[in-house]
């Protein structure tokens, strides 16, 4: 049997991406719908290689008969449609940060705490930011070895992790370099094209960014409430595929051939790590790749229990389209989809929520 299913934001890159890894995967669909604003309502989005749809207005469509609705339409546009959707028992996915550290909203990488998505109080499951999610999957095997404390993460972010907007923006300044364009700088606060920008999205009060809050606050919601996170998020001119130095600091003390093999088993993760030129992964190596590769692993020597790796992933696939499809097949697995899901049930008062 399969599901009537919404994609929400289907003209984005995220939302593109999404039906094509429902198509990939096979996901088992009866009916699918694209959805995006107003102003795209009549164009058309591409689902797997032999159907097109034709985009409907998310403002004035009904997902009551809807199963699951995969949402990535920015975090005001979810806020104000999510609810709707579950208040029609249509169950969401929402791949923007607005519910992610709401109670009774569990957030979920699928291969570290697939079991919190039975704790779905509000019809909503939330998907990690792209950065979190990939250090999940890298970190999930070395913290069942060795117990990790403290974090400290720099990271690498493409540009597609603002949306096309970003990627049209990236585009259009390099190009503009070869024939002297000034270049217009709207979607990010710098120059990106030949440039850095350490700062995504807002600054909070203690100097961090809300990007390096989110990834402190998500990794101790999904791995463990008491690790500490310290992060450093910087965005690349890079079209797909972000990176991250990670260095971790554990309890246990931690044995490198431990942590390779331990890698090597881990669900959703690809060790490559030669000692010697090339021997490692660059972010446009891993672009429509689902796995997250990890390599540069060492010892760390300037802290007890140190280790020290390199992490890439496609953010479009592990950091956002494929991580929620993920989530709607393991929701399939767990029979938590449709009208008669035991997440519909009133919730005992003595449970505690996700
Ligand atoms: P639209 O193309 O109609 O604006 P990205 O993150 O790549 O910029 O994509 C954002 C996605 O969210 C797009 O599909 C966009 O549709 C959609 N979106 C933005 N605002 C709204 C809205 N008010 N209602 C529905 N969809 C929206």
């Amino acid at each position: 049997m399969g599901y009537r299913v919404a994609v929400v934001g289907a003209t984005g890159a995220v939302g593109r991406e999404i039906l094509k890894t429902l198509a990939e995967r096979q996901f088992p669909v009866d009916d699918i719908v694209a959805l995006a604003s107003a102003r795209s309502a009549g164009r058309e989005v591409s689902f797997g290689e032999k159907k097109v749809l034709k985009i409907q207005n998310l403002e004035t469509f009904d997902f009551t008969g809807w199963d699951i609705a995969l949402f990535s339409p920015g975090g005001a546009v979810s806020a104000k449609y999510a609810p709707k959707a579950a208040a029609a028992k249509c169950l969401v996915v929402d791949n923007t940060s607005h519910f992610r550290m709401e109670p009774g909203v569990p957030l979920v990488v699928p291969e570290v705490n697939a079991a919190a998505l039975k704790k779905a109080r509000k019809g909503i499951i939330a998907n990690p930011n792209c950065s979190t999610a990939q250090m999940m999957v890298a970190l999930k095997p070395l913290h069942d070895l060795f117990r990790i404390k403290r974090v400290v993460v720099s990271t690498y972010q493409a540009v597609s992790g603002a949306g096309k907007s970003g990627m049209d923006e990236l585009f259009s300044q390099t190009k503009g370099s070869f024939v002297n364009d000034p270049p217009t700088v709207a979607q990010f606060t710098k120059q990106i094209a030949f440039n850095l920008i350490p700062h995504i999205d807002r600054f909070m009060e203690d100097g961090s960014t809300k990007e390096e809050w989110k990834m402190a606050v998500e990794t101790r919601k999904i791995l463990d409430p008491d690790i500490k996170v310290f992060a450093t998020c910087v965005r690349v001119p890079v079209f797909i595929g972000h990176s991250e130095a990670i260095s971790i600091e554990c309890e246990k003390p931690v044995d490198l051939e431990k942590a390779r093999a331990a890698l090597r088993k881990a669900p959703g993760v690809i060790l490559r790590d030669e000692r010697e030129d090339g021997g490692y992964v660059t972010p446009i190596e891993c672009v429509g790749e689902d796995d997250t590769y990890v390599s540069r692993l060492r010892i760390d020597p300037t802290v007890e229990n140190g280790l020290a790796f390199w992490c890439v992933s496609d953010n479009l696939r592990k950091g956002a389209a494929l991580n929620a499809v993920q989530i709607a097949e393991s929701l399939d697995e767990q029979h938590l989809i449709g009208k008669d899901s035991p997440l519909w049930q009133p919730v005992p008062r003595s449970e505690e929520p996700a």
